[in-house]
């Protein structure tokens, strides 16, 4: 994981907590419509895919597991992990690229409605990406996946047979590689071949812009159907729709290029999301306030991007901040490379080791920025902040200053699923404050069941205690009991 340069230690600063009074006066915990619906609170666990679904994307009792846990903290909102909309293999993420996975989508609606007694709506956020292979061997590249070309061949003066030269090639240091193989060949080799939305050669790559609001609009029917409450179009980090809106997409189609040309499938895709669902469901997306990636999107692109959202009539709007392929770090062979593994990655998900900014709060000054220019076109679009929120006095700022009007928590909600909870009750004092040690994140690069470090090693051997498939650490946060009185 890339970190800056400067490495301070930052600790987490939850503030004062609240009483009980204070809290209920407060704005966090003040109802707000979004869109036909009203939250109880503005209050918002984020998407976080934790590897729970079974290898064919369904819902499994542990995916049931995690969110009721999540459920009993009873937030404003939750939004369920990015979820496949296409009907192709991609181990245990959730999926929702065929009817088959309604029913299962249907009893995690059932199963959250349950735990929250009601309180918390549950949005999904649908994603489509692209492909991305394993780094392979240096002898499997050259042998396998590498097309020879003149290129090649001039490099040996024209004298090699091609089966030569797919011998000689392994034997070149890198550098002279870099010299000898096209900038995508070299990364194909050096990092596993990635599609980008501009490799139109491809026709499946050309024709995005057809497939993708039909593929979309059908997942949105679906969850209708499970009866989610909104639907979240992931238009952030490292994903085709995100690719879209990247200043880096040069796509001379009218489907890229200007701000103007690079919003045009996301607002067809939104169009059609709509057309499936009617006004009365919440539809909104997830965007990048900043891609930080050299060469890509900043906020004043968002806020483009988010006044033509608003404009469009989406009905929330929440921000996210890199997490990109571009700068993700070398992966070991055999794995892929990670988008949160880069200084995008890091502004992703920032932990504690940091520069003098820290790790909390990085995006909101982005996020205003947004915000502000939704208000100054006329639009009441609800913003949602997230990155490093951990406590009252923060959050009560951040929405009383206009930086946002909902509070959106990843991390400290996994370290603490009641966190919310505790402080609407005024029992503050009770949460269990995340260390942004991004424990949470490694294993979700390695793709293993994410835990906290902060509980999952505790009281492992209670009854009834789900543990994690390397048996090692239990998969839920210990549970809360709320005072009485
Ligand atoms: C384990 C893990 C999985 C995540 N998965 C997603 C995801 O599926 N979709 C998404 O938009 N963001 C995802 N994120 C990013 C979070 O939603 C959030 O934007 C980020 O962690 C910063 O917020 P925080 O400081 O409150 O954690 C994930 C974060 C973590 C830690
Ligand atoms: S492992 Fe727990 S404490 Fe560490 S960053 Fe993740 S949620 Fe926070």
């Amino acid at each position: 994981m890339w970190k800056p340069e400067e490495k301070i230690k930052h600790k987490p600063n939850p503030g004062r907590w609240p009483t009980r009074e204070e809290a209920e006066s407060s704005l966090l915990f003040t109802p707000l419509q979004v869109g036909s619906l009203s939250l109880n609170q503005r209050t918002w666990v984020p998407a976080m895919v934790p590897w729970r679904a079974t290898e064919d994307g369904e819902v499994s009792q542990n995916v049931l597991d995690w969110y009721a846990r999540f459920a009993k903290g009873k937030p404003g909102a939750i939004v369920i992990e990015a979820t496949g909309i296409r009907n192709i293999p991609s181990g245990p993420l959730l999926r929702i690229g065929h009817d088959r996975y309604i029913e299962g989508l249907n009893k995690l609606v059932e199963t959250v409605r349950e735990a929250s007694e009601g309180e918390t709506k549950l949005f999904i956020q649908l994603i489509d990406f692209l492909r991305i292979n394993r780094r392979p061997t240096a002898e499997k590249y050259f042998q396998r996946y590498l097309k020879i070309t003149d290129r090649h061949r001039e490099y040996f003066y024209n004298k090699l047979e091609d089966d030569e030269i797919r011998q000689k090639l392994p034997e070149l240091t890198d550098e002279a590689l870099a010299e000898v193989l096209t900038a995508r060949e070299y990364e194909a080799y050096a990092f596993g071949y990635r599609e980008r939305v501009t490799d139109v050669a491809l026709d499946h790559i050309r024709e995005l812009p057809e497939v993708l609001p039909g593929l979309f609009g059908a997942a949105a029917g679906r969850a209708q159907q499970a009866g989610f409450d909104g639907i979240e179009l992931h238009y952030a980090h490292a994903y085709t729709m995100s690719s879209f809106l990247s200043a880096r997409n040069t796509r001379a189609d009218g489907y890229g290029g200007d701000r103007a040309g690079r919003v045009r499938l996301p607002l067809e895709v939104y169009r059609a999301v709509r057309q499936a669902v009617g006004d009365q469901m919440v539809v909104g997306c997830r965007f990048l306030a900043n891609e930080i990636i050299d060469g890509g999107s900043r906020p004043d692109d968002a806020a483009y991007f988010g006044v033509e959202f608003a404009k469009a009539g989406m009905d929330f709007l929440s921000l996210s901040r890199g997490g990109k392929f571009e700068d993700a770090q070398q992966p070991k062979v055999g794995a892929a490379a990670y988008p949160y593994t880069g200084q995008s990655g890091y502004e992703c998900m920032p932990q504690f080791t940091s520069d003098e900014f820290g790790p909390f709060g990085r995006n909101l000054t982005a996020t205003k920025l947004i915000r502000d220019a939704v208000r100054g076109a006329g639009f009441e679009t609800p913003v949602v902040a997230a990155g490093g929120i951990h406590g009252f006095e923060q959050a009560e700022a951040i929405l009383q200053e206009g930086g946002a009007d909902i509070i959106a928590a990843a991390r400290q909600s996994l370290a603490d699923p009641d966190w919310f909870l505790k402080m609407k009750l005024g029992v503050g004092e009770q949460v269990r404050v995340c260390a942004y040690t991004n424990y949470c994140e490694a294993l979700d690069t390695r793709h293993l069941q994410v835990t906290c470090s902060l509980w999952d090693r505790k009281e492992r051997d209670d009854p009834d205690v789900a543990l994690s498939t390397d048996g090692k650490r239990r998969l839920l946060a210990p549970d809360w009991q709320p005072p009485t009185t």
